[in-house]
């Protein structure tokens, strides 16, 4: 057995997984939303885990659910079932859904699945839940989650700077440098702050899971963005998040402004700081390519850009001098159309 799945073996796991309440009832609320989408229908549950979200599917009234998962918690699920009531219901499927043969199985009307990783794409299991939307899901079937979006924004990370200044009366600049360059190696997963956001979120990626395809998936962002700064502060790393929307429209988001997740937030962490001040304009690259040799990761190449060479969003609010006149002028734009259409004969 793959060692991604036998990491799944660990309850531990699965207990931290279901005691972040802010994922288990977004998933909750989401198909209880949508009861008219499960009522009589048929389900599949892609890594059902536990079993938690083939339950509940089962609870809004499913005809069937096949929880399909890969792990040995498989033969688990069947027992919760039978605990919930939910027996005739929920049909277990201990395999890879990639391992199903697809003459084997009837369409199903909706697609459940909790797949997503640190930083959003971690661990590659989307790949799983599209394979299972193309030899599964019937032509109009729902898929829930429906929609996933990466962001990115500035921040500060007292505990990879600050921190080191003064550990009770005692300064540590320089091993703060040292953990700092190996820290900038690898992508950090911590809470941070949202007073230590610099900058509203800027969108890396969205991605439509009724239609995007695994090659899609790689690279991820690899634009050249501009975030301009709400407020003075110290640039010290890249904050990345995610967040994910159900057909009904609730989102389970997993930022700094956001109730804390198991998921936490990524940082990636810059070796040296930078002053910034309000209305400053950061630009960057920031890259997620799948690594070769283990697709079920990927490397993150964050590049720190001139913002006078890049390309920055219409309007900005950012101080450079070519944006202000820009947004002057839409703005008197704007003041004479409000004009014209409350006095529309002068
Ligand atoms: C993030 S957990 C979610 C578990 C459960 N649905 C929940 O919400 O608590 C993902 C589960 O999917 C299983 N899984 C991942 N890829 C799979 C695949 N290709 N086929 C079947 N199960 C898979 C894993 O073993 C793991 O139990
Ligand atoms: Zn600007």
């Amino acid at each position: 057995m793959d060692q991604y799945f036998e990491s799944y073996e660990e309850l531990d796991i699965h207990q931290l997984m279901l005691n972040d309440k802010t994922r288990v009832l977004a998933y909750k609320n989401a198909i209880f939303n949508s009861r008219e989408k499960f009522q009589g229908k048929i389900v599949m549950d892609v890594g059902a885990g536990s079993g938690v979200l083939s339950i509940f599917c089962a609870q809004v009234g499913a005809k069937k659910v096949y929880a399909v998962e890969a792990s040995i918690l498989a033969k688990s699920i069947e027992q919760v079932s039978i605990e919930n009531n939910a027996q005739n219901k929920v049909e277990v499927i201990h395999s890879k859904v990639e391992d199903i043969r697809p003459g084997d199985l009837e369409k199903v009307d909706v697609i459940v699945s909790e797949w997503m990783g640190f930083y959003l794409v971690h661990e590659g299991m989307l790949d799983s839940v599209l394979f299972a939307r193309d030899n599964f899901l019937r032509e109009d079937g729902s898929l829930f989650p429906s929609v996933a979006k990466l962001y990115a924004s500035p921040c500060q990370l007292p505990s990879m700077y600050e921190f080191w200044n003064d550990v009770c009366g005692v300064g540590m600049r320089f091993i703060g440098k040292e953990y700092r360059k190996t820290k900038s190696l690898k992508p950090e997963i911590l809470l941070v702050n949202q007073d230590d956001l610099l900058a509203a979120g800027k969108l890396l990626a969205w991605l439509d899971l009724e239609c995007i395809s695994v090659e899609e998936l790689d690279p991820l962002g690899g634009e050249d963005y501009v975030s301009v700064c709400e407020k003075d502060g110290r640039f010290q790393g890249m904050c990345i998040w995610f967040a994910v929307e159900f057909p009904d429209g609730s989102e389970l988001s997993t930022g700094p402004h956001d109730e804390a997740t198991h998921w936490k937030q990524t940082a990636v962490v810059l070796p040296e700081d930078v002053e910034v001040t309000r209305n400053e304009p950061v630009a960057f690259k920031l890259e997620l390519k799948r690594d070769a040799s283990r697709p079920r990761r990927y490397n993150m190449e964050l590049s720190l850009l001139d913002a006078e060479e890049v390309e920055h969003d219409v309007p900005c609010n950012c101080h450079m001098t070519r944006c202000i006149v820009t947004k002057r002028y839409i703005d008197d734009l704007d003041d004479s159309e409000s004009r014209m259409a409350e006095n529309p004969d002068s």
